[in-house]
């Protein structure tokens, strides 16, 4: 038998009287090349396949729900196709808030209102700003569900959790059972309840631990909190909020046209009302209000002082609200350190 090589493939002449022999050295040969193939083919997948599992990046372990939600919580998994996670908008470094007036969700699509704090929420009985929501767990499913924010069915997310070598078996050792709708925003309600703060200035004055960490503006700007500028008859509690609902005179029904907590009860009592939103941790949330329309606390200061200089034409603003503060300049900078006495730096400084 010869055997030529002609442009790079084998070809096996024979002569006529050795045909028999010769064809089974192809057969042999063609099976060879097969088996190659296949192996090639084999380790291919398997590359493939460990690339999958390394692209799962090692996860710390969590020991409760908390620290699975706190998992969750910085994890864009949450999301669909993986762009977004509630810190996102929720960025610690910023009490759990967003620092632009409105957050970009799935697709940079933006949002309607501001992103609030996710701190200090433990005793809240109303969420969002409108408070359509009454419990975290609740809450919880609207922004992983919300087209706008991270667009994914929770049965979706679960089904991506149970896929994820890890986190499968994370929720197996904590709740007994693979990732569902409750157990998910179990987690994540139960690591925002661990986000309480109450290590600042404020504290440490009032329950006598450290009376010099509060400055001397900041004590006479309690005072104006509580009385001159009544911030105190909305804001009061141990995170200044009464957790009610009230309209300090952002609706007017035209280029503000928000309107706030009568989109849950279809009251008209409640056009304009918005949630009373706890102080904690104010001087790094900005900025302000439902739809961030205040970049600073001197703007807000100077709103309250003075509302109708802002908006003139606003409906159904609080009677609380109905006469100018006539706050002087130096008032309005001691309310400003009250406000930024209550910021709980364990959490920023991070
Ligand atoms: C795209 C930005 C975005 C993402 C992502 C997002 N949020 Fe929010 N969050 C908001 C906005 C905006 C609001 C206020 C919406 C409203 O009042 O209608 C809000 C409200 C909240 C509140 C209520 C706070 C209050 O004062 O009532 C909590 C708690 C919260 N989010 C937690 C979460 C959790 C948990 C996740 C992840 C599962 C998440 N958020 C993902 C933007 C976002
Ligand atoms: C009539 C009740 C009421 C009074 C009085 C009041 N507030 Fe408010 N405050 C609210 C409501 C309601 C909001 C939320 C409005 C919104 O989101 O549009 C708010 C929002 C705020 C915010 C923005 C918080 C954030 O995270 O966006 C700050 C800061 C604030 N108030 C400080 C004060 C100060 C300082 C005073 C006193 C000068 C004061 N408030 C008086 C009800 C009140």
């Amino acid at each position: 038998m010869d055997i030529y090589y002609t442009s790079g493939a084998i070809r096996f002449l024979t002569t006529p009287a050795a045909g028999q022999p010769a064809k089974s050295l192809i057969f042999v040969q063609l099976m060879f090349c097969k088996c190659i193939i296949s192996i090639c083919l084999l380790l291919l997948l398997i590359q493939c396949g460990r690339q999958a599992a390394s692209s799962e990046k090692p996860l710390k372990p969590p020991a409760t729900s908390e620290e699975l939600g706190e998992l969750l919580f910085f994890d864009s998994i949450l999301s669909r196709g993986n762009q977004v996670s509630c810190a996102s908008c929720h960025k610690p470094e910023h009490a759990f808030a967003d620092n632009v007036a409105l957050s970009f969700g799935v697709d940079s699509t933006m949002g309607l209102r501001n992103a609030p704090s996710a701190m200090n929420q433990g005793s809240r009985n109303f969420f969002f700003h409108d408070g359509r929501a009454e419990s975290l767990e609740e809450q919880a499913t609207g922004p992983m569900e919300n087209p706008i924010e991270m667009d994914a069915q929770l049965t979706e997310v679960a089904q991506k959790l149970n896929a994820h070598s890890q986190y499968r078996t994370f929720f197996i050792k904590i709740f007994g059972r693979p990732a569902d709708r409750e157990n998910i925003v179990k987690a994540l309600a139960d690591y925002e309840r661990t986000l309480e703060t109450s290590h600042t200035p404020f504290d440490d004055y009032m329950n006598g631990k450290d009376t010099m960490r509060l400055s001397v503006a900041a004590k006479r700007g309690r005072e104006i909190f509580n009385v001159k500028g009544k911030c105190f008859d909305c804001h009061f509690g141990p995170d200044f909020t009464g957790d009610q609902f009230r309209n300090i005179g952002l609706f007017n029904g035209r280029d503000l046209n928000d309107s706030g907590r009568y989109v849950v009860t279809r009251n008209a009592r409640d056009l304009g009302r918005f949630k009373v939103p706890g102080l904690r941790n104010v001087s790094v949330t900005a900025p302000y209000m439902h739809n961030g329309m205040f970049a600073t606390l001197r703007e807000v200061i100077n709103y309250y002082n003075e509302p109708d200089h802002v908006v003139p034409n606003a409906l159904n603003r609080d009677t609380l609200l109905a006469r100018p503060l006539h706050l002087t300049d130096a008032e309005k900078s001691d309310l400003e350190a009250f406000l930024e006495a209550l910021t709980d730096d364990r959490f920023t400084k991070k």
